[in-house]
């Protein structure tokens, strides 16, 4: 192959790879599977910043179907935020880890995700929230308005459906 060829060749590997990688750090549509993909890309959401509140494990009320203990990953768009609305594009992922079968205390094994991300123009009546369900291997189960997770949520209306932290 010439030289000129080569390098032809280079940039167009150059300019796909930017195009790829570009491609990932796009906000995904309200889709489960592209959230998990998005909020799983290196270095991953257990790498993300959380409320001052959520920085420990704690016992959970957000039905023990999801785990008896969680901790929270907030998105910097969410914690740079002031006031309590959260703006689009905010995502918040709550882990829930399991209860040792003996005892109250965690045993590590981490049961489910719940999601809720802000998506424009989702859902007005619901603070445009996309909520979703995963196992604990990141497996989509659940996704969309679910009136499940709104049912409790929306009590805190006033506090973007946000439950576990206090955003004023
Ligand atoms: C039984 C009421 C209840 C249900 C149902 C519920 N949650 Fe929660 N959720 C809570 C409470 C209470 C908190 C605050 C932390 C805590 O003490 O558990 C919370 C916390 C969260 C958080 C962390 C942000 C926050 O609001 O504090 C996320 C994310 C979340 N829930 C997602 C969901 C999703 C997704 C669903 C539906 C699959 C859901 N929740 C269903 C009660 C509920």
């Amino acid at each position: 192959m010439s030289r000129g060829l080569t390098r032809i060749w280079g940039l167009a590997l150059l300019l796909l790879t930017a195009g790829v990688s570009g491609a990932g750090e796009e906000p995904p549509p309200a889709d489960a599977e592209a959230l998990w993909k998005y909020i799983s890309q290196p270095p991953g959401f257990q790498k993300w910043g959380t409320w001052s509140n959520f920085r420990e494990l704690r016992r959970s009320r957000c039905g023990t179907a999801y785990g008896f203990y969680m901790r929270v990953y907030v998105n910097d768009i969410a914690l740079k935020a002031r006031g309590n609305t959260l703006p689009v594009g905010s995502i918040l992922v709550r882990e829930g880890q399991n209860m040792g079968s003996n005892t109250y205390a965690p045993n590590g094994q981490i049961m489910a995700y719940t999601v809720m991300y802000k998506v424009k123009g989702f859902n007005p009546k619901g603070g445009n929230w996309f909520w979703a369900t995963y196992t604990g291997l990141g497996q989509a189960r659940d996704s969309g308005a679910l009136s499940e997770c709104i049912h409790c949520h929306q009590t805190s209306w006033n506090n973007d459906y946000v439950l576990g932290h206090d955003l004023k």
